[in-house]
């Protein structure tokens, strides 16, 4: 079902199902306001003021993605948005069991947030299984659209790259098609294996693992210019 508060940009899927533990619920009461974002426009590079970079995930779902960059990368900062509370409450699980110093999360929609975020401010941007809606009355809903990517290249640092994968097939077209009218995002890829097969740096997320989709995955890079 989806959301019916957010009428212009519905979410997907419900953002929260089930009772969250009484863990979780200490999480998202204890945890969660430490480090979420601040309100009104801000510079991810304010938050992390000893990291190299900030990428940004988008949708994180469970949070296996993120959670596992962070892990690997403590030299940078991360955020990760997602609208979904039981997600959001498992990625705040992934925190505290790691000791993870270097994650702020946000829980919500990312079109409201990236707007706030200052121009050429993140090095590394995710977009991973975004929800398909797979119908085609309900494409206008993807969360892929011109006015978005235009944002999403605006707070992208020229060198940065953005990766955006699913495993829809109306979507590939869909994404390509938007991405590439980007006069700022370049695409990577030089020939077929360059999507088709899951880079040498991802982590398989767990939307990723159940196969929904009607296509093998692909993964589209592209380089801020
Ligand atoms: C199909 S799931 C994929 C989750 C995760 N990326 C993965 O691969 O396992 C899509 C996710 O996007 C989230 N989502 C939907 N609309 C969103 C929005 N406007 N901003 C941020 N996240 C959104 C959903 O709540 C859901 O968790």
């Amino acid at each position: 079902m989806p959301d019916p508060a957010s009428q212009n940009r519905r979410l997907y899927g419900r953002s929260h199902s089930h009772a969250l533990s009484a863990r979780k619920q200490a999480l998202v009461k204890g945890l969660l306001p430490g480090i979420g974002l601040p309100e009104g426009d801000f510079d991810p590079r304010a938050l992390f003021p000893d990291k190299k970079d900030v990428w940004l995930e988008i949708g994180f779902g469970g949070g296996e993605h993120l959670a596992a960059r962070a892990t690997k990368h403590l030299d940078t900062g991360f955020i990760g948005i997602e609208p979904y509370l039981d997600g959001v409450a498992k990625m705040l699980t992934a925190i505290e069991d790691g000791g993870l110093k270097n994650v702020r999360l946000q829980r919500g929609d990312a079109r409201e947030t990236v707007e706030r975020m200052a121009d050429a401010s993140l090095a590394r941007i995710f977009v991973l299984f975004p929800d398909p809606w797979p119908k085609t009355r309900h494409w206008k809903r993807r969360i892929v659209s011109d006015a978005f990517v235009a944002q999403l290249a605006r707070v992208l640092a020229p060198g940065g790259s953005l990766r955006f994968a699913t495993d829809v097939e109306s979507y590939q077209d869909w994404a390509i098609e938007r991405f590439a009218r980007s006069p700022h995002l370049e695409w990577t890829a030089r020939r077929a294996g360059d999507w088709r097969t899951p880079p040498a740096d991802h982590t398989t997320t767990r939307y990723e693992e159940k196969r929904l989709g009607d296509a093998a995955p692909v993964f589209y890079d592209f380089v801020r210019n």
